[in-house]
């Protein structure tokens, strides 16, 4: 709710604004979402001079300010939840069945080299967590090319995620084994050691771009995780078919646990390892 006195967002400036992000993004505010979008711009507002949302909006259209204040947008509406080693069943399948089973298709092609992504990575524990475990089965030793691509549409998140340096509820669920080796812990904060660090790169790219996403090819396996539930069924559609594009032949691709593909793509062959339902793409 807004305080008293505060700017107050109206229905016909909310659907506007709630269009235009929709438009910029793919992420959709419901229509029973007005007091959040309300909360979430209020600093906006306040930061960039305008004394209603109406204003606001108007900059967002027409001030020449307009392209800085679309990141700050971007910053101010996505939501960022995230910790190391996400969802136990996924993470346990990628070490122990995708991981095993790329490498050797790799190996039998000749290429010994290992593209992922974390397409959605907020604060990059995601693609620590990938890098650490490739590193744990031995990759980089054994003279292997390994890259681990990272992007958000969030430049703040990014900004923390290249320091790579974690308080407690990012590593509630590292196991004890990869915290002593693959941090340094300090008392103000947990570091992800340049051993990890150096086999990851962070960039700012937004999923519904699809020139941007032209750019994004051969990758082995790609985790794109809590972030299509912030979707529509069109932004969805949209961007699951860029990284169709983005995977190999027999690539894997790996969605939240409370996301689905049903309705969106026909294209993949769904596979079970364990629980954890993983999406292929086609040799
Ligand atoms: C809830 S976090 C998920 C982080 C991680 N994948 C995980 O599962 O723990 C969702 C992330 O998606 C990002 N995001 C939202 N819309 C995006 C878009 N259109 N392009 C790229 N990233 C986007 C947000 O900035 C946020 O950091």
């Amino acid at each position: 709710m807004s305080l008293v006195g505060s700017p107050k967002l109206s229905n016909e400036t909310f659907t506007q604004l709630r269009d235009l992000i929709y438009s910029k993004t793919g992420i959709l505010f419901s229509v029973n979402k007005l007091y959040l979008l309300e909360n979430r711009l209020k600093w906006r507002l306040e930061y960039s001079g305008c004394v209603n949302y109406e204003e606001y909006l108007y900059l967002l259209k027409y001030d020449p300010r307009r392209t800085q204040e679309y990141q700050s947008l971007f910053n101010s509406v996505t939501t960022n939840e995230t910790f190391f080693f996400r969802d136990a069943i996924q993470t346990k399948a990628f070490y122990e069945d995708i991981l095993p089973s790329v490498v050797m298709e790799n190996e039998k092609a000749g290429r010994r080299e290992l593209k992922l992504w974390s397409a959605a990575s907020s604060t990059g524990e995601e693609a620590y967590t990938l890098a650490m475990q490739v590193l744990r089965r031995g990759l980089k030793a054994k003279g292997w090319k390994i890259s681990v691509s990272a992007s958000d549409i969030n430049s703040k998140v990014l900004a923390t995620a290249r320091q790579g340096k974690y308080g407690p509820y990012s590593i509630k669920h590292v196991p004890p084994d990869y915290m002593e080796k693959y941090f340094n812990n300090s008392a103000e904060a947990y570091q992800v050691l340049p051993e990890v660090k150096n086999l990851v790169s962070f960039s700012n790219m937004n999923l519904i771009d699809g020139a941007a996403m032209r750019g994004m090819r051969d990758f082995d396996v790609i985790f794109c995780r809590n972030v299509l539930i912030y979707f529509d069924h069109e932004a969805k559609k949209k961007v699951i078919e860029s990284l169709y594009d983005s995977l190999r032949p027999g690539g894997y691709l790996f969605i939240g646990y409370s996301e689905s593909l049903h309705n969106i793509s026909r294209a993949f062959k769904l596979k079970h390892f364990n629980k954890a339902l993983v999406y292929q793409k086609e040799l």
